[in-house]
Formats: C-alpha cells, sequence, structure tokens
C-alpha cells in the first residue's frame, strides 16, 4: 500500500457514500444549488473579485499564466471526484462543495446529543459558531500567502505542481469557510469574509489569528514539514468541525478532508523522499555515520539531524495550534454540540456528553512532570493532540523504515509534548525532546541541537535551487515513486510561461 493509499483512507472513512452533481455552469461551481438562493449568489459574486485580488496579489508569485495539471472536483464521493487537466491557476474553478446530506442525522455530542442535526445555526450557540468558523477561515487563505515564494526555487515541476495543488485547494477551503459565513451569518457574516483576505500572514498590523500561520515557511523543506504537521492540525480540527450538530459545517467539512489528505501525502512523500536522497547520497560516497555532517553537506543533501531539528520545529508549532489543553472554550463547543472529538460518532466506551468522564493530562508542577486526571470535558484540547501525536506517528515510523532499508543507523522521533511550546500547559517552561524539565542556562545551552539554527536554515537556503527541466530533481530530492495521475517520468507537470 502506497502513503498515499493510506492517507486517503483515513480520511475515506468520514467521506461521502454517495454521489451529487455539480454544477460547473454557474459562475461559482456548486452543489448546493446556488442558483436558487439568489441572495446567497449575490453575495458570493460580490465577493469573488474581492477573492481574485487576493489570490493575484496575494497568492504564488509568477507562474500564474502558467499551464498546471491539476485536479479539480467533479464529484464529491471518494472514487470519482478529481478530474485532471491543464488550468492556470486564476482560471481554477473554486467552488462550494459538500458531503451529501445524511438523512436523519442527528447531534452526536454534547447537551443535545440525539436530536437532529441543526439545519440553521442554533442562536443560542451563533456567536461561537461563527468564530470557529472564522478561525478555520483564516488558516486557508493563511498557508497560501507562507507558501507564496516557493514555485521559483521548485525541485521538481512534479512538486511545483504539488505545491500549486494545495495552494487552490487551500484557496477552496477558503470558499468552503466563506459560504457558511454568508449563508448562515448575514451581514456579519460578510463582513466576516472580506476580513479573511484582509489579514495577512507575517503581518505586523493585521496579522493571521494563529501563531504558526504567521511564520515563514522560506524553503521546501519547511514547506514538506508544514504540509505534514501543520496540515495535519488542519485534519484534526476539519474532523472534529465535521462531527457537529450543525449540519452544513460538518458537510462542507467532511468534503474538504478528502483534500486535506491529499496535502499531508504531498508532505510526507516530500519528507521520505528527502530522506530517500540523502540515503542514497551517502552509500554512493561511502558515509556510514548519520553524524558526520559535514561530509554529508557537501553531496548537497540534507543531513538526517537536521530534518530532526526541522521536525521537532513544525511539531512543537503545530502543537501550539490545538489551543490551552485545559480549556473551557473547547468544553462549550462541545457540550454546546459544536465540536466533537476526533472520530466522535465512532468512539466506544463513553456516553458522548461526559459529564463525569475524566481524561489524563501532563502538566509541569513544582517542576516535574506529572500526570493528573481531568474533566474530560475541559481536557478536550489535550486529547485532541494526543490524537494528533499518534496520527503524526504512521508517517514517521515510515520515514524511519526508509533509513533502516538504507542500512543507517538513525530514528527520527516525535519530540516530547511539552517541547519548545508557547501555549498551554508547557508554554514558557523549558522541556528537553525527551522529556526533562530543564533551567533556562539548560535549554540556552542545548537548544541549538534541537531546533534548527543559523547554519542550519542557511544550508537549507544553500539547497534552493530551481530545478525546473521536465523529469530532473534537485540533488536533495528523490523523484516520487508514481507520478500524479500515473503520469511517467518525464511529464511536463506545469508548463512554464
Ligand atoms: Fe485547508
Ligand atoms: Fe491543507
Amino acid at each position: 500500500m502506497s502513503a498515499e493509499d493510506t492517507v486517503s483512507d483515513a480520511a475515506g472513512a468520514i467521506s461521502a457514500d454517495r454521489f451529487v452533481e455539480i454544477s460547473y455552469d454557474d459562475i461559482i461551481p456548486n452543489n448546493v444549488a446556488l442558483g436558487a438562493d439568489k441572495q446567497l449568489q449575490r453575495a458570493l459574486e460580490t465577493w469573488r473579485p474581492n477573492y481574485l485580488g487576493w489570490w493575484n496579489s496575494m497568492g504564488p508569485l509568477g507562474y500564474q499564466t502558467s499551464d498546471v495539471y491539476l485536479r479539480t472536483a467533479v464529484g464529491v464521493d471518494p472514487a470519482g471526484w478529481a478530474k485532471f487537466a491543464y488550468v492556470k491557476m486564476p482560471s481554477y474553478r473554486w467552488g462550494i462543495l459538500l458531503a451529501p446530506k445524511v438523512e436523519g442525522r442527528t447531534i452526536p455530542f454534547g447537551r443535545h446529543k440525539g436530536e437532529p442535526a441543526w439545519q440553521e445555526v442554533p442562536g443560542e450557540h451563533r456567536a461561537l459558531l461563527r468564530r470557529l468558523i472564522v478561525v478555520q477561515g483564516d488558516t486557508e487563505p493563511a498557508s497560501v500567502e507562507q507558501q507564496r515564494f516557493l514555485g521559483a526555487t521548485a525541485p521538481s515541476l512534479y512538486d511545483m505542481r504539488n505545491l500549486f495543488q494545495v495552494n487552490v485547494e487551500e484557496g477552496r477551503h477558503l470558499w468552503a469557510m466563506v459560504y457558511l459565513l454568508v449563508k448562515y451569518f448575514g451581514k456579519d457574516g460578510r463582513e466576516e469574509a472580506q476580513a479573511l483576505l484582509e489579514r495577512q500572514s507575517g503581518q505586523m498590523d493585521n496579522p493571521r489569528i494563529l501563531g504558526a500561520f504567521n511564520e515563514r515557511t522560506p524553503d521546501w523543506l519547511s514547506f514538506f514539514m508544514f504540509t505534514f504537521f501543520t496540515d495535519r492540525d488542519g485534519k484534526m480540527q476539519l474532523a472534529a468541525l465535521a462531527e457537529s450538530g450543525f449540519d452544513p459545517l460538518s458537510r462542507t467539512c467532511r468534503f474538504m478532508l478528502t483534500e486535506e489528505a491529499h496535502h499531508m501525502f504531498v508532505g510526507e512523500t516530500g519528507v521520505q523522499r528527502t530522506i530517500e536522497a540523502t540515503c542514497a547520497a551517502m552509500a554512493k560516497a561511502g558515509i556510514r555515520d548519520p553524524g558526520d555532517v559535514e561530509a554529508v553537506r557537501k553531496l548537497d543533501v540534507v543531513d538526517l539531524p537536521l530534518l530532526q531539528r526541522k521536525a521537532n520545529f513544525h511539531a512543537s508549532v503545530t502543537r501550539d495550534l490545538f489551543g490551552s489543553e485545559i480549556s473551557s472554550n473547547a468544553a462549550e463547543a462541545f457540550g454546546s454540540g459544536i465540536k466533537g472529538r476526533f472520530n466522535e460518532a465512532n468512539l466506544k466506551g463513553d456516553d458522548h456528553v461526559l459529564t463525569d468522564a475524566t481524561y489524563a493530562v501532563t502538566r509541569v508542577v513544582d517542576g516535574k512532570l506529572v500526570v493528573e486526571q481531568a474533566p474530560a470535558l475541559r481536557a478536550l484540547n489535550a486529547r485532541l493532540l494526543d490524537d494528533f501525536i499518534v496520527d503524526c506517528q504512521g508517517g514517521i515510523d515510515r520515514w524511519n523504515k526508509s533509513i533502516e532499508k538504507a542500512g543507517i543507523d538513525f530514528k527520527l522521533t516525535q519530540p516530547h509534548k511539552g517541547f519548545n511550546r508557547r501555549i498551554g500547559e508547557f508554554g514558557g517552561k523549558r522541556i528537553s525532546p525527551a522529556g526533562e524539565v530543564l533551567t533556562e542556562d539548560e535549554w540556552k545551552a542545548k537548544s541549538g541541537d534541537w531546533l534548527p539554527n543559523d547554519a542550519d536554515m542557511q544550508f537549507i537556503a544553500s539547497l534552493m535551487k530551481p530545478c525546473h527541466e521536465t523529469g530532473k530533481y534537485a540533488s536533495w530530492i528523490a523523484p516520487p515513486r508514481v507520478g500524479v495521475n500515473s503520469q511517467p517520468g518525464d511529464f511536463e507537470y506545469v508548463k512554464i510561461a
């Protein structure tokens, strides 16, 4: 089974089970009968030029007139939803696609458990619901902005195409959230939709809402780590929202998850191919010791200890996105039936209301890590983070298999939950990747071994030379095992114009 199978299977379990036709005759492709709701159609058609303005000024720099071999959704069922064709990115058919309605669906958790799922916004939870949609929506254009400059240094046309595929789909995710805001939240929804185009990643005055989405994605290794770790946060959040009692949100997120699976595939295989290139170059040069960094770097490949530091950085920054482990907001979102747990409807062994349940949370008490039982309802962020860490491990295990197969004695690991955190139980604490609580001086002495340092970033930057020739790959990354849509190795994924 390929990595793509594994990754898409994870999302496939919650995918649609029947085909819902998408109308491509409308300006905005959709499967929500947009033409029958003139007010909504007008609102979205008003927003659309602003969106395109944002795409042109903040989306991928360059290549906007190039033909890119992209997939577009033609149906929302898992089997037949992708159509591949050359498309100029600004002409991508961004639209509104919801997974099919499940007749008779009930709210699977919280105080309203068992009641029919809401088709309209429940008035008492309106503010909370809008906030969650805005926060999710804000991450989508943010990542496009973060990845804006990467086209110029793409290590191959295959990778460039994958980058642009991820970018247009994040744009579509923005459309998905904007649809909910505009259809269900009236005037303030329209204002929020506009504000989503105005905040900017990394901008001082009007930054994106969440920290990790204001970090730079300066190079391709960062991009792969981002799509492995941070898009997986997206998966976890979308999966929790897909359980929502607000049915339009649930259906929207269910379809988004099928796209998210591809983003994580790009990240996982990107790192995998980096590892393969490193191991092959080491073998060819007769280098056995992964710690012989100087010799490895001379081969123009990424040394494995550097990959570990990159993983440490992206894992820890992404973990902060889950928020405080103990959170009354998360309790409220769950209690009110708005945001569930990962895989909520299929969880066995509790009542999905969690009145008396507890959950084990790691905390720092008197300078020591202790595991305490906390009320499960208040520990939902801790639980989703734990589920995320488990989900990451599958990919990391596959990376390690490649290293092992090459006969190199090295293993990539996930750092301790408390490592390099700014938010929650471990925020501001100094904890090593192995989970020891450190003094500030100990941290200062060691953190350069655990996080990418300036020399690391300079080295990575030195590798970022474009390789835009058909079928060729930069020194530091191996070709993929299979082409996109089974295309041959010399396929021209982007016709650069
Ligand atoms: Fe997304
Ligand atoms: Fe994504």
